[in-house]
């Protein structure tokens, strides 16, 4: 696998992954992939397979916000490329692609970005059952988010700091 910066080329196999992942009333739409993509590329990678197949991604912006909340998803414009948090706003495998470590990969390679950038940390929010699998990275869990509510369900808010 190959680990690419993300464009706007990419933009309707991300929105089809995205749709694989998540259940409609959760998954964000093709347009605000569309507005992510034409604002903070940098911060949006792909892992590509040896075919060029898309299997993955990872994706949010950067910001001196300390908490995630549901308006940082639809609203690119809060972006701050000097900001001190990296957000990570998805993290998806399609389900063909799934138990090879690729989301793994991406999310130590997004760290790694985010930590040669001088950011303080990393920022993400999570369902309960995934609260172990981001702890591998080093995240640790802040409880339920105040910030985070979208798709009807309970959100976890977990931070990285470098
Ligand atoms: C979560 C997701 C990104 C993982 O993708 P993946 O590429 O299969 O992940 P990896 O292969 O890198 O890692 C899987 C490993 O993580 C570990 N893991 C997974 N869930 C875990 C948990 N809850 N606690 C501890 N470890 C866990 C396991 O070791 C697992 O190994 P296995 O595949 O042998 O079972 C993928 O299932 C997905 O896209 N789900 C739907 C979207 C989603 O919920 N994304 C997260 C948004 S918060």
């Amino acid at each position: 696998m190959d680990i690419v910066f993300a464009d706007i080329s990419y933009l309707d196999v991300i929105a089809n992954i995205e749709r694989s992942c998540f259940p409609e009333e959760q998954a964000a739409k093709k347009h605000q992939f569309c507005e992510r993509l034409s604002v903070y590329p940098k911060h949006f990678l792909l892992a590509k397979d040896d075919s060029g197949d898309i299997a993955a991604f990872i994706n949010g912006f950067v910001t001196d916000l300390a908490d995630l909340t549901d308006e940082m998803y639809t609203t690119p414009s809060l972006h701050d490329e000097n900001g001190a948090w990296q957000m990570v706003f998805g993290l998806c495998t399609r389900p063909e692609y799934r138990h090879r470590g690729i989301a793994k990969s991406l999310m130590e390679k997004f760290l790694s970005l985010a930590e040669e950038q001088g950011r303080k940390g990393a920022v993400l929010t999570c369902k309960q059952s995934l609260i172990g699998f981001y702890e591998q990275f080093g995240f640790v869990n802040e409880g339920i988010s105040q910030g985070s509510v979208i798709g009807g369900v309970q959100w976890y808010q977990m931070r990285k700091t470098f």
